[in-house]
């Protein structure tokens, strides 16, 4: 066991390699290690789901029936321990709440007692902080799943001593998942009447937790300086443009970095043949072992390849990639798509694959392996998302030299250098429209042609580094923002 004190205690709903269903998971496997390896004492706490990969790394119980407290006098929570390259992980195990087959919802939509399971989850983790004499400084929320935790602690600490040194930081992954719920949910999460307000956690007459993150928490970053500044607009502020307006001296947009111990394609063990920027010969090795594996024409070896990862949403933009087939095809190019999501859009796309069978395979699903594989094998990278707080797929594309055409919105503007600037990695487009991305494609794919500029393209791309320490650093400075004293102790760690 790894014991505390844990100045900086994390709270998630997903952690690489323990579970994940998008960004989230990476940046919380990888930032918390990151600011550990820079001597900060950090730990995170996650729900112990039933479909966990413990696989390498055993979990101990770490303590018994942790009581969750009022207004819930008789849950518990079982609380285990991991240890994950020296980070300490907590999990919060309750089968009734987490014991299910997937995270959040199932085929039908999401799980009727999602604000239930992540209420418990908050009054857990902050129980296990206190019996289990963590420590922490700063408790570090992320998404609308860990939100509530900074209401809680901004209301107990003006009379209970145990969190009254403790302060907040509430990081929001994405605006557009807000946890919205009923007045009697409210009830139930045992917070005091005058949370509910304007200023609160009310949102049009509903409980809105993430609303909870922002009104409560003491600083509160998003994942990319763009996106900072997006969610302060209408148009990208998902409604809470007003309260995140008003709380702008305390926002701070910080990148996300990129994990190139798993994310490289060099060292990418997943890959048929490796390769970098200084020895690119295995890319084609892999484009063709691609090809072969989806049995898609072996002429498109010729051709440039179109991949797109993500999730089937409206946010990832697939109807504009699907709205321009037809077109794309044309150009004699191949597409392939991984991703699940929306039925309509997975309709789309199994119909499509008839239209074109030799040179459109799309995989319906979600396969961590096989995205690396495509990573490596594609030639160009789509990303025609509507709003993208981060985005780490094109940072990941970038690293396998699969230079991204992407929407200049969020994270996408804050990591892509477009064609023709010096330095270009890729390609943006300002609108999410189908001509728009129609063109972009259009422009990368007369570039790909011109192959001394393509490679200029691709090793700007392969040697782009978005550094996890750089941005750890940042959140440091968050941190001690808060807390000048942890300032003085890492240096001297
Ligand atoms: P978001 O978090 O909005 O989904 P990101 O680009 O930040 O977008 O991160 C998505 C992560 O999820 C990446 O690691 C990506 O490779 C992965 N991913 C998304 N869809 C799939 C899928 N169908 N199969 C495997 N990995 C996927
Ligand atoms: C969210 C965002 C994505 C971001 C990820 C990790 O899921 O949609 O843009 O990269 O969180 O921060």
């Amino acid at each position: 066991m790894i014991t505390p004190p844990h100045d900086i205690v994390f709270l998630t709903s997903e952690i690489y390699p323990f579970s994940k269903s998008g960004g989230l998971a990476d940046v919380m496997g990888i930032l918390p290690l990151t600011l550990s390896r820079l001597g900060v004492r950090v730990a995170v706490i996650t729900p112990f789901y039933g479909r966990l990969s413990t696989g390498h790394y055993p979990v101990h119980l770490v303590h018994e029936n942790c009581p969750v407290g009022y207004p819930w006098p008789d849950t518990t929570a079982d609380i285990y321990q991991a240890d994950y390259h020296g980070l300490p992980v907590y999990f919060v195990e309750r089968g009734e709440y987490f014991d299910r087959r997937n995270y959040y919802c199932t085929e039908k939509g999401d799980y009727f007692d999602n604000c239930e399971r992540f209420i418990f989850f908050c009054r857990a983790a902050l129980s296990a902080i206190r019996h289990l004499d963590m420590h922490a400084r700063i408790v570090h929320a992320q998404d609308w799943h860990a939100a509530l935790a900074a209401a809680y602690i901004a209301f107990w600490r003006r009379s209970d001593p145990f969190w009254a040194g403790v302060r907040t930081v509430m990081s929001i992954h994405n605006q557009a998942f807000q946890g919205r719920f009923s007045y009697r949910l409210f009830e139930q999460s045992g917070l005091p009447l005058e949370a509910w307000n304007m200023e609160g956690v009310e949102f049009y007459n509903s409980f809105n937790l993430l609303k909870a993150g922002i009104a409560y928490a003491d600083k509160i970053t998003t994942v990319s300086p763009s996106y900072a500044r997006e969610i302060m607009t209408p148009e990208f502020g998902c409604g809470l443009e007003g309260i995140l307006s008003r709380r702008s001296a305390d926002l701070v947009g910080i990148l996300n970095g990129a994990d190139y111990s798993i994310w490289s394609p060099e060292n990418d063990p997943v890959l048929e043949c490796t390769y970098s920027a200084l020895n690119p010969d295995g890319k084609q090795d892999c484009k063709a072992y691609l090809l072969d594996m989806l049995g898609l024409s072996p002429g498109l070896e010729h051709r440039p390849v179109l991949g797109f990862i993500g999730r089937l949403r409206g946010q990832k933009g697939i109807d504009i990639v699907l709205d321009i087939v037809p077109e794309l095809m044309k150009l004699n190019v191949g597409l392939v798509v991984l991703g699940e999501g929306k039925a309509e859009y997975e309709a789309r796309l199994m119909s499509i694959m008839e239209d074109y069978p030799t040179r459109v395979s799309a995989i319906i699903g979600y396969t961590e392996e096989l995205s690396h594989v495509i990573q490596a094998g594609s030639d160009i990278f789509l990303m025609p998302s509507r709003y993208e707080p981060c985005g780490l797929t094109q940072m990941y594309s970038l690293s396998y030299g699969t230079p991204p055409v992407a929407t200049a919105v969020g994270g996408l503007r804050d990591t892509i250098v477009p064609y023709p600037a010096d330095g270009a990695n890729g390609f943006i487009f300002d609108s999410p429209s189908p001509a728009a991305l129609l063109a972009a494609v259009r422009e990368a794919v007369r570039v790909w042609e011109d192959r001394a500029a393509w490679r200029r393209i691709q090793v700007n791309a392969m040697q782009t580094h978005f550094s996890w320490e750089q941005s750890a650093r940042k959140y440091m400075d968050v941190y001690a923002s808060l807390h000048g004293d942890l300032a003085s102790q890492w240096r001297i760690r």
